[in-house]
């Protein structure tokens, strides 16, 4: 059974939610997960890990969530992060009456920003629309039970 840690930013709480859903099922499939939001985040725990996780709903027009970008962000752009082969995924979140054009486009730039560190994707992004709230039973529990599934 795999460790998988999760960092995550969020403003509006959607981010908590579907992160909490992907550790539960995680959980339930015997693996082991810890999840940090992005502004206490533990940069030394980013490698301590079998698979790692970044999650950030999308502002601003196409930027990363607010906490994640002051704190999170910009220490990780100060390390020299090496995650070569390293097993990864990514959450993003948006919704497109904000920004059709940049839709959930943060999911986008923590995937660049994974494969540029030389991450190894594991399944495709999970990308939430709109409130995550009727999504949790569906598309997030199955996203997260094909990770469990994909790291065993
Ligand atoms: C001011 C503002 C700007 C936003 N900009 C975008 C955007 O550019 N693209 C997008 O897909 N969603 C955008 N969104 C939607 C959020 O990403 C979405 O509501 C998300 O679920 C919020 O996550 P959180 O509750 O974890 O903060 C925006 C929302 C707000 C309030």
């Amino acid at each position: 059974m795999s460790h998988i840690h999760i960092v995550y930013g969020t403003t509006g709480g959607n981010t908590d939610l579907v992160t909490d859903m992907v550790r539960i099922v995680l959980e339930e499939n015997g693996h082991t997960v810890t999840r940090e939001k992005a502004e206490v985040a533990d940069l030394d725990r980013l490698k301590t890990n079998d698979c790692l996780i970044l999650a950030s709903p999308t502002y601003g027009h196409g930027q990363l969530e607010d906490h994640f970008i002051r704190t999170f962000w910009k220490e990780v752009h100060k390390i020299d992060l090496d995650l070569t082969n390293h097993k990864c995924a990514v959450i993003g979140l948006g919704d497109p009456k904000y920004d059709a054009d940049y839709n959930i486009e943060s999911a986008i730039i923590l995937q660049g920003f994974m494969e540029e560190r030389g991450g190894k994707m594991i399944v495709g992004n999970l990308a939430i629309n709109r409130s995550p709230i009727p999504q949790l039973e569906t598309k997030v529990r199955d996203w997260a039970e094909l990770l469990g599934s994909s790291l065993t």
